[in-house]
């Protein structure tokens, strides 16, 4: 099994880069996310891979073969697409097959390979059937079996379960990350879902109008976002953000807002910003309710089962927070809190300190 690694890869659509000296590395049987908002070039870095685009500068590389001048079938990668693109005129086991009759694989070995793959998806009652006849997830299932039918060195995933409804979707994230156990295939996954990238991720790679922002493992990147759009790119319901200034008097510090202040004692880090604004990140679950120094109006509250979103209003500004599912406050009630400062992050001209 190869790993991938990719060097300053640059592409440019009419005059501007869509994806901007991109580098990461998959290592070899790694499930590795490649997450951002529409638009930031995720499709287009598979598209470079797979050979389906011509890069403007960079390296791709499949172990240490440099693949980025082969054709797109001398790749040995292998692209599951959201729209599934299987054949309509082909009957599952047909579409399955496809890949392998390209390369003139004798017929018996076919056949043994796509049975196999079929049972490894539970989908071999449906191989006479047409995609017209099989429900959007079957069809997915059939799109992955075609990818994976000839073993291929990476798998790149575009998106594939955003046509699925909710309930599939988080069955078939299940499935995906039982699939990959089995086959420790080295995959590269692409989602704009944070929920699929923080559940099926070994790795994240979180990119912004193409530039790279943060790599690194999920739980890393939510609990030490290196800049502003980490940290508010991941976290349901997002990060409460502050811009206030460090007032810092020698044994204690504090960052002043508009509304409201924090007390922080003395923290080392900080030392060195004294006098300047910083952007205070409070993530919904660091907010203690029930008891501190201070007073917000609970504007509004959402029971989602699991727990209680509380929506709070100090004068001007506003908080959310995450509270037990048996919380219970009228609307309109001033509830006191306080916040576990060793969750806090600081960031000082976008970047963490
Ligand atoms: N063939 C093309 N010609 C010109 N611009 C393109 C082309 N393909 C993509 N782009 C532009 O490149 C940028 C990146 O597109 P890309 O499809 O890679 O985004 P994405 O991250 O996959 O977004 P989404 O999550 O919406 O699928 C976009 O601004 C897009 O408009
Ligand atoms: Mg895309």
């Amino acid at each position: 099994m190869a790993g991938l690694t990719i060097e300053n890869l640059t592409k440019i659509y009419g005059g501007g880069a869509v994806v901007d000296n991109v580098s990461f590395t998959v290592a070899p049987g790694e499930f590795c996310i490649l997450l951002g908002p529409s638009g930031c070039g995720k499709s287009t870095i598979l598209r470079l891979i797979a050979g389906l685009e011509e890069q403007e500068g960079g390296r791709i590389m499949i172990g240490d073969r440099d693949i980025g001048a082969l054709n797109p079938r001398d790749r040995d990668v292998a692209m599951v697409f959201q729209s599934y693109a299987l054949y309509p005129h082909l009957n599952v086991y047909e579409n399955i097959a496809f890949p392998l009759r390209v390369r003139k694989t004798p017929v018996g070995e076919v056949d043994r390979r796509v049975r196999e793959t079929a049972a490894l998806l539970e989908i071999a009652e449906l191989l006479p059937r047409k995609p017209r006849e099989i429900s959007g997830g079957q069809r997915q299932r059939v799109a992955i079996g075609r990818a994976i039918v000839r073993s291929p060195q990476l798998f790149l995933f575009d998106e594939p379960l955003s046509n699925l409804d909710a309930k599939l979707r988080a069955a078939m994230r299940v499935e995906l990350a039982g699939l990959h156990r089995r086959l420790r295939a080295t995959t590269l996954y692409v989602t704009h879902d944070q929920v699929e990238a923080m559940t099926l991720g070994q790795k994240i790679v979180l990119m912004d109008r193409g530039v790279v922002q943060q790599i690194g493992a999920p739980r890393e990147l939510y609990e030490r976002p290196v800049n502003l759009f980490t940290a508010s790119f991941l976290g349901t319901p997002p990060i409460n953000l502050f811009t206030g200034r460090l007032m810092n008097s020698g044994d204690a510090m504090t960052v002043r807002f508009p509304d409201f202040q924090i007390d922080l004692g003395r923290e080392a880090r900080l030392a060195p910003y004294g006098g300047d604004e910083l952007t205070v990140g409070i993530r919904p679950e660091a907010i203690r309710v029930g008891a501190g120094p201070l007073r917000g109006i609970l504007e509004h509250m959402e029971h989602t089962g699991a727990d209680t979103i509380l929506y709070l209003r100090l004068r001007a500004a506003r908080l959310i927070a995450r509270a037990t599912a048996d919380f219970s406050s009228p609307l309109g009630a001033t509830l006191e809190f306080d916040f576990d400062a060793q969750y806090l992050h600081f960031f000082n001209k976008g970047q963490r300190v």
